[in-house]
């Protein structure tokens, strides 16, 4: 039977857009129902949505009903998937406090279908701790959230806030439309973000890792049925709902806490920018600077535990075991020798100069080489799809 998919459209600049992903949906034979908040149909008439998905846009709360009786209520209960893009602060918001004061908020407090929200607004507006905290609500609540993308925003403003791609929505949408459930009964242990060492009470080593690739992984693995710990360093992210979640500070702490759960799990996957090295005496201290006389400063570095290579000793026979390489130059040469060396078996190879991938950033450029010798280039894709591509890989593996 077609599957409905009610998109919830509030009032964003980004409104135009979900028209292509209306066209595209409907394409695929999907019933379309658009609701509208009045902040939206100042930016695009409901006429084209109404054209393009071939039904009433419903924007009032009050309209008189042609198909439901309650209207609001007979939605909630027809849609097999509800997408609020473009989603505002202001609708966020109203979610997070459970206030239903328009058509959308009212269909949004009867649902109960899987729900994606797709923010976009104003990155300072993004990264206010208000906003952050409704997003974190919202998450323990159940549910799904797909970061806005970086650029050029309509204020004039770079940053973080721009309306993801209509074709990674549309990816995203399919997939939690039609989820996989290949991993189901499996145990996947991923870590993620950057691990820190300390250098005296105040200051620590750390790297660029942002932990969004390892977060994104977990993410997928718990939408495709696995059981998930996730052992992340530091990381602004909110953990995906449904994860065991870890959290360490250095790559010592990291190593012991994966080591404990090593034996138990079917699938390892190190997406963590471990640090290599720690200080060799951490002052118990602040040290303090001597007015000019210590710019040479020096600081004793040991090397840290490689946690993937340590795991890969006491590798089990069906263990899956996945790596990442960081890469600045011999990309593929590298990251077969550190597929080698850590007894792996495939490794996720980036070069983390190219632009759109690498740290800090919503998209990767990666190849897969398998311990067989099989090689997979990905085109540039959003980190989501990646984590999709890499448990695609991990599914074949556990088949073959
Ligand atoms: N890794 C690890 N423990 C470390 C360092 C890296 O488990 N101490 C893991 C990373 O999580 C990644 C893979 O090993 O999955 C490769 O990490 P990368 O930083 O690319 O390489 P390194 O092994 O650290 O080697 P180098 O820094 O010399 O390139």
């Amino acid at each position: 039977m077609a599957k409905t998919v009610a998109i919830g459209v509030t009032g964003s600049i980004a409104v135009y857009k979900i028209v292509d992903l209306v066209s595209k949906l409907k394409k695929d034979d999907i019933e379309v129902v658009v609701m509208m908040t009045e902040g939206a149909t100042k930016f695009v008439s409901p006429l084209t949505f109404k054209t393009i998905s071939g039904r009433e846009v419903l924007t009032d709360l009050w309209q008189e009903s042609q198909e439901w009786k309650v209207q609001h209520i007979g939605i909630a209960e027809q849609i097999d998937f509800l997408l609020i893009a473009p989603a505002t602060a202001n609708f966020i918001a109203k979610m997070a406090h459970g206030i239903a004061d328009d058509f959308l908020s009212t269909v949004v407090l009867a649902n109960t279908a899987p729900c994606l929200i797709v923010p976009a607004m104003n990155s300072n507006m993004y990264k206010n701790s208000v906003v952050q905290d409704n997003i974190k609500k919202l998450i323990d609540y159940g549910y799904k959230f797909m970061d806005p993308d970086s650029g050029l925003l309509a204020c004039g403003v770079i940053g973080q806030g721009r309306l993801p791609e209509i074709d990674d929505i549309y990816t995203q949408v399919n997939r939690l439309l039609f989820p996989k459930k290949d991993l189901l009964g499996k145990r996947l242990m991923v870590n993620a973000g950057t691990t820190c060492e300390d250098i005296d009470p105040v200051r620590f080593i750390a790297n660029r890792g942002t932990g969004k690739m390892g977060y994104c992984i977990a993410q997928e693995a718990i939408a495709r049925g696995a059981e998930v710990i996730l052992v992340s360093g530091k990381s602004h992210l909110e953990p995906p709902a449904g994860v065991k979640f870890e959290s360490v500070w250095g790559a010592e702490e990291m190593c012991r806490v994966m080591l404990d759960y090593q034996s138990s799990c079917d699938i390892i996957i190190g997406a963590a920018a471990v640090g290599d090295f720690r200080i060799v005496n951490i002052a118990e201290e602040k040290i303090k600077k001597m007015d000019g006389h210590s710019e040479k400063m020096i600081l004793e570095l040991a090397e840290n535990p490689d946690i993937l290579k340590t795991l890969g000793t006491m590798k089990r026979s069906h263990q899956i075991m996945v790596g990442f390489a960081a890469e600045t130059q011999n990309v593929l040469e590298n990251a077969r020798i550190k597929l080698s060396k850590k007894n792996l078996d495939f490794i996720v190879a980036n070069d983390v100069t190219a632009e759109g991938a690498g740290f800090a950033c919503d998209t990767n450029i990666v190849t897969l080489i398998g311990r067989d010798g099989k090689i997979k280039s990905l085109p540039k894709m959003s980190k989501e799809d990646v984590a999709a591509a890499i448990i695609d890989r991990v599914v074949e593996l556990i088949k073959s």
